[in-house]
Order: C-alpha cells, then structure tokens, then sequence
C-alpha cells in the first residue's frame, strides 16, 4: 500500500536496532535519506551521520529495555512499520573452549535480542494491518563456520525462527525477511570477543590463529555496509519480498548455492580447504 507521498506503507516509521556503528548506522542513514522517519538504538546512543534519525537508548539483552524502547516509537510516531533487527556481535574461539557463560552472552544478544524485540513490536503491527521485520543474520547462519560456532549457533536461532514467524504471520500482512551479509566494514571485528579458554588450551591454538589470519585477511578486504543498507531499503520498498537475500563479496557468497547443491562431504571439502581447516 501506498501513501499520499508515494512511500511504502511498510517503510514510514523504521526501527533500526544497534543503529550507533557499522551496518546498523548505514541501514539507518540510508533510510532516513529516503524520507523515511527512522528511529536508530542502541546502548550508548552515539549520534548518527544523518540528518532526521532520532536516537534512542535500547539494549536488547533487556526486557524492559525493550519495551521502553518500543512505547518511545509508538509514542512518538503513533505506529512503526518496520523493524531492522540488527543489533549483534560476534564471538571467536574453538567450540569446546567456549564456556557456557560465554556462549548464553552470545545468545543472549544475537538471538534473544531478536525474539524480544519481535515479541514486542508484533501487537502494534497487527493492530496496524501490516509491517515488515528484516532480520540481520550473516552467511554464517547457513554454515556452521569453524571457530564461530557459536555465531553460528546464534545466526541459525535466528534463522529457524524467523522462518517460523514468517509463516505465522503472512496472513495478518507482516513481511518477515533474513538479510545473511558476508564481511562488512564495520566495528565488528574490533569488537569481537575471543573465548577465554582460547589462551590457555594448547589443542586448538595453531589452526585458530591459521584460521583468525585467514579471517583478518577477508575482513580488510570486505564492502562497505551501505551495501547492505542498500538492499534492506530495497527489502522495504517491496510488497512481496523473499525470505532471504545475501549481500557481499561472490567469494563468500557462493556459500549459499554451495550448501544447497552440494552433497555434504564436497561442501565440507571445499569451504574446509578454503577456509584453512
Ligand atoms: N560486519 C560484518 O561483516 C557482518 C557480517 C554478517 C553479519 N553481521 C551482522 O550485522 C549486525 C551489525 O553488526 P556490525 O558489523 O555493524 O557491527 P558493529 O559495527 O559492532 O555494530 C553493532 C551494533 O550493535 C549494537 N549492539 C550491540 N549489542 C547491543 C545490545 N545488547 N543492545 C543494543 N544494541 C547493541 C552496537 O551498539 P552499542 O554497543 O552502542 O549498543 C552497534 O550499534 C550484527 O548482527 C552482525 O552479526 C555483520
């Protein structure tokens, strides 16, 4: 449905969760220049680079947070017609070093995050007649990529649920769509948090430091986040879109053909040798 100036109904009032750096910040700009009345969050509130994004405080790990959160969109702008789901970080360290506290944090975040604040804006959408949820999970919520696990783990919640909740809703006019990014510029590199265990377990520790070279390699080499800015503007715009989409470099990318066509043992094979492992 369209509005008197021509905007997708599903695009005017946007909530872009971890909107402070990195593809949260592009998503926001890109969609605020588009005349859309976005909302940006996250916990520390730094100021977007563009004119018209409103900053509030949110952190998803938080029920009444969220909540919060939510009651300042509606109370500002009287509906919300889309929800960016993009507030994440990402864990690094072999599966087995990964202490329990370590990978509920994770979760807790990256999944949890997500159901909160799906579970709080749906009421509001279905009171409307209509909405859009854009779920960010990555190309390592297809694979369970070696010394992610529990990325990985995260990004497939998110995933499976997502699914799920697409299902349910598609009747009651609610798009919901998983954008999966390979590398991005962003600050997620410098923010990743390797497993403790990591520095004192000796069993994993040469291929971990292969593969984490390898990976700093590909990130200094990886798009800038309008890139996916620009397709979660694209999403929006359309009235029936798919359930996922990738975006980044081919190289990464072909993941997803290569999961789906390939019988496991080959896939293994390939994305083994290419990711040093
Ligand atoms: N960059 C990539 O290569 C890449 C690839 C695939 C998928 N992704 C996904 O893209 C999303 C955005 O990541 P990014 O690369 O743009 O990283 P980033 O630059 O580190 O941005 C992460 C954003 O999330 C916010 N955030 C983190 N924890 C939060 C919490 N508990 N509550 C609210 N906000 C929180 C941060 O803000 P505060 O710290 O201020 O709260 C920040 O705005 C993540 O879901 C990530 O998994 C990234």
């Amino acid at each position: 449905m369209r509005s008197a100036n021509g905007q997708e109904r599903h695009g005017k009032v946007v909530l872009v969760t971890g909107a402070s750096s990195g593809i949260g910040q592009a998503i926001a700009a890109t969609l605020a220049a588009q005349g859309r009345r976005v909302f940006g969050a996250s916990r520390s509130r730094a100021p977007v680079a563009a004119p018209g994004v409103e900053m509030i405080a949110l952190d998803v790990d938080d029920d009444a947070s969220v909540e919060r959160a939510i009651a300042t969109v509606l109370a500002r702008a009287d509906r919300i017609d889309a929800v960016v789901n993009n507030a994440g970080w990402a864990i690094m360290g072999a599966v087995e070093d990964t202490a329990i506290a370590e990978a509920k944090a994770q979760m807790e975040t990256n999944f949890f995050g997500v159901l909160r604040v799906c579970r709080a804006v749906l009421p509001a959408m279905r009171r409307q007649g209509g909405g859009a949820i854009v779920n960010i999970s990555s190309l390592s919520g297809l694979f369970g990529a070696p010394f992610s696990g529990l990325y990985s783990a995260s990004k497939f919640a998110v995933e499976g649920m997502s699914e799920a909740l697409r299902f349910e809703t598609r009747k009651l006019g609610i798009r919901v769509v998983l954008i999966e990014p390979g590398d991005h510029m962003s600050a997620l590199a410098a923010r990743r948090r390797i497993v403790a265990a990591a520095a004192t377990n000796p069993a994993y520790r040469d291929a971990f430091a292969r593969f984490k070279a390898a990976q700093e390699k590909d990130e200094a080499k990886a798009p800038p986040p309008e890139r996916v800015a620009q397709l979660v503007a694209k999403v929006l715009s359309l009235s029936s879109p798919a359930p996922r989409y990738t975006v980044g470099m081919l190289g990464q990318r072909i993941v997803a053909p290569l999961k789906r066509f390939l019988p496991g043992r080959w896939f293994e094979w390939v994305v083994g040798t290419a990711m040093g492992v």
